[in-house]
Formats: C-alpha cells, sequence, structure tokens
C-alpha cells in the first residue's frame, strides 16, 4: 500500500475555480488550478518544463504560470478541449481582437439585413440538426461561423470559436445543466427561442474581458505554452515536471467529454465529434481482464457480478497503464510526476486508481513520495452516479481525490 495522508489544505472548501482563472469556456470536471500551485510549491518545482498529457481546458498550465514555470505542453484528444486551452494560453494583442470586432460585427449585421443573402451561406454537417437547433438558431450560427472562418489569423480566429461554442451550446435544445447530450423536455421547448446573435456578441464581450484582464497579463512573450490536439507523443528524457488530471474512466460510463463537447466540435468542422468517447482513455473493450497488479482483485469482484463491466474497467487501466509507461520516460531523473485522481466505484467496488498509478510509475522508475487525500467539494461535475448503469440509482461515488506525487529515480 502506497502511503496516504489526510491533507486538509488540499480541501479549498468553498473556494472556485473562478476565484483566480475564471472559465472562459464550460468545460467538465476542470481542475482546480490551486492544487497545482500549492503542489508545485510544496514540492519546490520552480523551472523546467511541465507536461499535462490530458490537459483538457487547461488548468494545470494556469497552475504552472501562476508559480512561475514558463514552458508548458499538453495533449488531448478532444478538440474542443486543445481550442480552450490554445485561447487561454496564447498571447494575441487585444487591441487586435477588438479591431477585429468591429469589422466583424459590422459584416455580420450588415449580411443580416438580407434574408436571401443568408440562404445562400453554407451551413456545416450537423447530425439530426432540426432536432438540436431551431430554423433561426441554425440561420444565425451559420453566418456567425461563416465570417469567423474569414478572420486570417489563425488565433483571432481561435478567439472568435470561444463564444461561438458556447452560443452554440446554449442556443441548441441541449440540457445545458447536463454533460450528456440530452434534449431538453418538450414543455421546455415550447418557450425557448434564443437570440443568438444576441447571445454571442453577449459573450465575446466577457471572453473579451477576462482574457485582458486574467489571462492576457500572465502571458509575457517569454511564455511558451504548446498544445496539441492528439495522444500524448513521448520524448525522452524531457520533462521537468508532470501536472494532471487524467479521466477517472472511460467516458461512457463516467464523464462523456466527447458528449458534452459534441455540437460544439460538429460546428467547428470535426467530423467525427460523435465517436470521439470512444477514442478516450478505455474506448476499447480488451478480451481478457487484467490480472496482475494492485488492480486485478478489484476487477475480479466485478467480474463476479457482470464480466462486461470489468472489462471496461480493464480498458480503462490497461490504457492508462501504456500511458503512464510512455510519460515515465519522457520525464528527467529528478523529475516529478503529480496526478490528481478520484477512486471511482463500480458496482459497489471502489477502484484504488491512486494505487494503481503509483504502482505503475515505481514499475518505470519512479519511486513514491507521498498521496495526498483531499475533500472534494468543488469538481464541476456530479459526484453521485449510477454504478449499477440503472437509471435513477444514484449512490455517492466520490468523496475524496487523490494528489499522487512520485519522482523519477532512474
Ligand atoms: C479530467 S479531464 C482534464 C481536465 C483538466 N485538468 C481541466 O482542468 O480542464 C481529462 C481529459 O482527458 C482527455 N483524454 C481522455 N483520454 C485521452 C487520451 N487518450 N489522450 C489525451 N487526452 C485524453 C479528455 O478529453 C479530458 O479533456
Amino acid at each position: 500500500m502506497y502511503q496516504v495522508v489526510r491533507n486538509t489544505k488540499y480541501d479549498y472548501a468553498g473556494q472556485s475555480y473562478a476565484s483566480l482563472y475564471p472559465n472562459l469556456h464550460k468545460y467538465p470536471a476542470t481542475m482546480l488550478p490551486q492544487i497545482g500551485i500549492d503542489v508545485l510549491t510544496e514540492f519546490n518545482v520552480s523551472k523546467g518544463k511541465l507536461l499535462d498529457p490530458y490537459c483538457g481546458s487547461g488548468s494545470s498550465f494556469a497552475s504552472g504560470l501562476e508559480y512561475g514555470l514558463s514552458e508548458m505542453y499538453g495533449f488531448d484528444i478532444n478538440p474542443l478541449a486543445v481550442l480552450i486551452s490554445k485561447v487561454k494560453f496564447t498571447r494575441v494583442s487585444v487591441d487586435e481582437l477588438i479591431k477585429t470586432r468591429q469589422i466583424f460585427r459590422n459584416n455580420v449585421f450588415e449580411l443580416l439585413k438580407n434574408e436571401d443573402d443568408t440562404k445562400k451561406l453554407k451551413c456545416p454537417q450537423i447530425t439530426n440538426i432540426d432536432f438540436w437547433f431551431s430554423k433561426e438558431v441554425v440561420t444565425s450560427l451559420t453566418v456567425i461561423k461563416h465570417f469567423i472562418d474569414e478572420i486570417q489569423n489563425e488565433n483571432i480566429r481561435n478567439f472568435f470559436l470561444i463564444p461561438f461554442s458556447e452560443t452554440v451550446r446554449e442556443c441548441s435544445y441541449t440540457r445545458n445543466n447536463e454533460f450528456k447530450l440530452f434534449r431538453m423536455k418538450s414543455e421546455a421547448l415550447l418557450n425557448f427561442n434564443p437570440d443568438a446573435i444576441g447571445v454571442y456578441f453577449k459573450k465575446l464581450e466577457e471572453t473579451l474581458l477576462l482574457y485582458t484582464k486574467f489571462y492576457f497579463p500572465k502571458l509575457e512573450n517569454s511564455v511558451k505554452i504548446n498544445v496539441q490536439y492528439s495522444k500524448f507523443q513521448p520524448q525522452d528524457d524531457f520533462f521537468d515536471v508532470v501536472l494532471t488530471s487524467p479521466p477517472y474512466g472511460d467516458s461512457r460510463t463516467t464523464v462523456a467529454y466527447g458528449q458534452f463537447s459534441t455540437l460544439s466540435n460538429e460546428w467547428l468542422g470535426i467530423s467525427y465529434a460523435r465517436k470521439i468517447d470512444g477514442m478516450l482513455m478505455g474506448g476499447t473493450r480488451p478480451q481478457r481482464n487484467i490480472s496482475k497488479g494492485v488492480i486485478a482483485d478489484f476487477i475480479s469482484h466485478i467480474q463476479q457480478v457482470d464480466n462486461k463491466r470489468a472489462l471496461d474497467v480493464s480498458a480503462f487501466y490497461n490504457d492508462l497503464d501504456t500511458s503512464i509507461k510512455k510519460v515515465a520516460s519522457s520525464v528527467k531523473k529528478g523529475g516529478k510526476s503529480i496526478y490528481v485522481v478520484g477512486n471511482r466505484t463500480v458496482k459497489n467496488v471502489q477502484l484504488p486508481t491512486d494505487q494503481f498509478i503509483a504502482e505503475k510509475f515505481e514499475e518505470n522508475g519512479f519511486q513514491h513520495v507521498i498521496t495526498y487525500e483531499r475533500a472534494l467539494s468543488n469538481k464541476s461535475m456530479p459526484c453521485k452516479n449510477s454504478p449499477t448503469n440503472e437509471a435513477g440509482k444514484r449512490v455517492n461515488t466520490m468523496l475524496f481525490e487523490y494528489i499522487v506525487v512520485c519522482e523519477k529515480i532512474s
């Protein structure tokens, strides 16, 4: 058993993500940047290259920046996540953003004056578009997207896509309080008539204000944050610290990052938007269950009641294992890995993901330093779900998170 210490310092009761780096775009299961800042401080990781192999909306970069790191690398295979991280952590001239907004606004309103002109624009390929959007919203989104695509500078174009993606979500018939893609109830649809153009410009204004106030001042020219849309690409002995919060389990039965992002990704032109959950960790079921190491007994318990669920769980840990091998080889000797994870429950079996991570790092040239247990009260994700996958049956699956710290020794 790798040592776990309850550490209330890391609870941050009452604090939110927004208190440090307000989000420019919603994203599920974001990590509190405060965790990263305090853990980098405690283990004195004040220089070198930081890696986040599952960067999502980029909270580990916020932590790194706040603690003075200036070279960071992130990977994620959800295009929406990469877009959010890039926009938050790319330096773009605020004057240029304001100038572009003026031209963009004039173009949009000029075109809207003539209905026939709006009909000439081609709408992107969206699955079941009429099921998810009203005709008026489709027209407005098509006009906005048309003029965003005309912006030449990639960084500015990406910036304008952030409020666009938020508008897609907010003006669709999705239930906005769910991560999964569920349509609103029919009674709610009757009164739902959003003004997508108005929503977009309001969100563009808010994004600009938040970026200008909270992000731009931190993004000095020396800051280099490189975010890639891909699985982690290993580089031998390259990184000084890994700071990440990986998924807790496969996307189908835990947090559905792909479903949350589907409509946005489709409007952004991602043709395989509906396949993303299957591409994320644990997306492909293996032939056999894991039979070695700290996780084996737990999986065997699940297997006794439901072999398919056990195979899904094995799929996730197989992928995590493969990923840790690659990450471990990419860290320099003396470097640290910091994983913030939850131990989810499946079929009433609580899976010790924290122990699994420590074990895998130890198998790959690291020594476990400490695992801190923190009370989970701030994460923007449901801490209840149905471990049996039976509708309506909800039990607490996670009340704590674990901060697993290891150091590379060979
Ligand atoms: C817990 S979230 C990370 C949240 C992030 N710390 C934040 O604050 O936004 C986990 C992320 O892992 C990504 N992911 C899942 N499987 C992946 C894989 N095989 N390679 C890269 N990213 C993956 C998901 O798309 C998701 O964005």
